[in-house]
């Protein structure tokens, strides 16, 4: 995705709120053109006074009072629309932010189990909070400045060609100068960039994953290893970065020392125009005003292409993250299952992660209704790979499975899922209430039921020593 393609995409997700997005704009448009009225008029009235003093009259209020009262006009409805654009923008980036988190959050709940099992959870955590909080300061800023600074320089830069043509060239070429160095250094940064957010995306897998195991890293005293190890990313993160910073560092400078030469260039060339009869003080104090302006937004714009330049891998790995699809969906036309009997077959089934070797190959049994089995095998012999298929954690690549006759892809998921109980391997626990987690199993159980459960599971001697009984915290 182009940072152009992604900047769209994230104005994009503004969805609902479009129509505010469109409203800010506009009061932006409207502030970009009213901050170059501030230097026309501020020109008019120099000229109107250098006009009165060279015909030897002594200017009054009333010869300038016009202007004084749109400049009046102008200030205080660049005060409004200012007030208007801080303070919905605002509301406006953190609404989404938050709304656009919730969407990710659900959508990577529903990717399959084998994203999950190859995508770090500390990943896929990092790309929601960093994708998240990138998209609420382009939103905040392109709406705040940027915006503005854009109409500004696009489309009020030409009209400054109708005020003064040689003076508005000289105002156009330097930003273009200007615009084609930043460009440039785009362009020699994009890649670098890129890299440097692998190294980031890298620490928050590294970090989080030994966070996960301090258990195992501490009785195996692995904590040298393991900070060593975070050292060593943090070094190649820091080889990558440097580059890039002093790249930008050069396009900072040259932007700063750019506001003085194109005032510079502006008073020599407009008082040259002047000497031959081309212009006048007015048009020359206008155009100084215009150049001042213009290299503030230019300097806003770097800074900002700097910025989403910046974000770009975080916000591309977000939507990475959001376009890809589940595997496991509801087939169109997929019927709720209601309660099954639970007769079970697995016919001619195959399974591979990878698409090279199969974890699980051309297995196929019947268990009928009330019966209990076995599969018993070594380890990485697909045992909860052939259990997981049953719960459509993944689907075959052949065969089918059938449950009471259907095949369970016409079935849909969570009709299916309702239907199956799963114990795993490993014990999970959310770091919430024991009720809490027993209601994962069983949404609606009593407590009754769940001190039966937990005196199935020989667990009733160790909640009689929790002194919240079932809402004791645990995981
Ligand atoms: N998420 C995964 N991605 C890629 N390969 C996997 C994944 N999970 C399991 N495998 C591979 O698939 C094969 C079957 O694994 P599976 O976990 O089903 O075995 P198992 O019989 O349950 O083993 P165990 O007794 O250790 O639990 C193994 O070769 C394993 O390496
Ligand atoms: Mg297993």
């Amino acid at each position: 995705m182009s940072l152009l393609g992604i900047y769209a995409r994230v104005l994009g997700e503004l969805g609902p709120e479009r129509r505010l997005g469109l409203l800010l704009a506009i009061a932006n448009i409207a502030l970009a053109g009213a901050a170059f009225a501030e230097p026309m008029l501020f020109g008019a009235l120099i000229d109107r006074l250098t006009s009165l003093q060279t015909a030897g009259t002594r200017p009054g209020w009333s010869d300038i009072n016009v202007l004084l009262a749109a400049w009046v006009g102008f200030g205080l409805f660049n005060i409004a629309a200012g007030v208007f654009v801080a303070l919905f923008a605002d509301r406006l980036a953190h609404r989404r932010r938050l709304a656009v988190m919730a969407n990710y959050f659900e959508h990577a709940l529903t990717l399959p189990l084998a994203y999950h099992t190859q995508t770090h959870s500390g990943r896929v955590l990092k790309v929601m909070l960093e994708g998240t909080s990138g998209m609420w300061a382009l939103w905040l800023s392109f709406f705040r400045e940027h915006c503005a600074s854009f109409v500004a320089l696009f489309i009020l830069l030409p009209f400054t060609l109708w005020k003064n043509w040689q003076l508005g060239l000289v105002l156009i070429f330097l930003v273009v100068l200007f615009g084609t160095l930043t460009a440039f250094v785009l362009r020699k940064t994009d890649k670098l960039q890129s890299n440097v957010e692998a190294y980031h995306s890298s620490l928050a897998e590294r970090a989080s994953d030994a966070l996960g195991n301090v258990p195992v890293i501490q009785s195996f005293t692995r904590i040298e290893a393991e900070v060593r190890g975070l050292r060593n990313t943090i070094t190649s993160l820091l080889e990558a970065q440097i580059p890039v910073l002093t790249w930008w560092a050069v396009a900072t400078v040259a932007t700063r020392a750019s506001a003085t030469l194109t005032v510079l260039s502006i008073f020599v060339v407009g008082t040259w125009l002047l000497m031959q009869g081309l212009t006048t003080v007015g048009e020359i104090v206008t155009f100084m005003g215009f150049a001042t302006m213009l290299v503030g937004r230019l300097e806003q714009i770097v800074s900002f292409v700097n910025f989403i330049f910046m974000q770009a891998p975080k916000m591309r790995e977000f939507f990475e993250v959001l376009d890809t699809l589940p595997a496991v969906r509801d087939q169109p036309g997929a019927s709720d299952a209601g309660r099954l009997v639970g007769a079970i077959a697995f016919d001619d089934v195959s399974f591979s992660y990878d698409g090279k070797r199969a974890a699980v190959a051309d297995v196929s049994f019947e268990v009928r209704p009330g019966e209990t089995i076995a599969i018993v095998g070594s380890t990485g012999s697909g045992k909860s790979t052939t259990l997981g298929l049953l719960h459509r954690a993944f689907d075959p690549q052949s065969g089918r499975i059938l449950a009471d006759g259907r095949d369970i892809r016409e079935i849909s998921l969570l009709s299916l899922r309702r239907n199956i109980g799963v114990v795993f391997q490993e014990p999970m626990l959310f770091a919430r209430s024991i009720r809490e987690n027993l209601t994962v199993g069983k949404p609606d159980a009593t407590d009754a039921e769940m001190m039966e459960a937990l005196d199935r599971a020989q667990a009733t001697e160790v909640m009689a020593r929790q002194s919240d009984g079932l809402d004791t915290i645990v995981g």
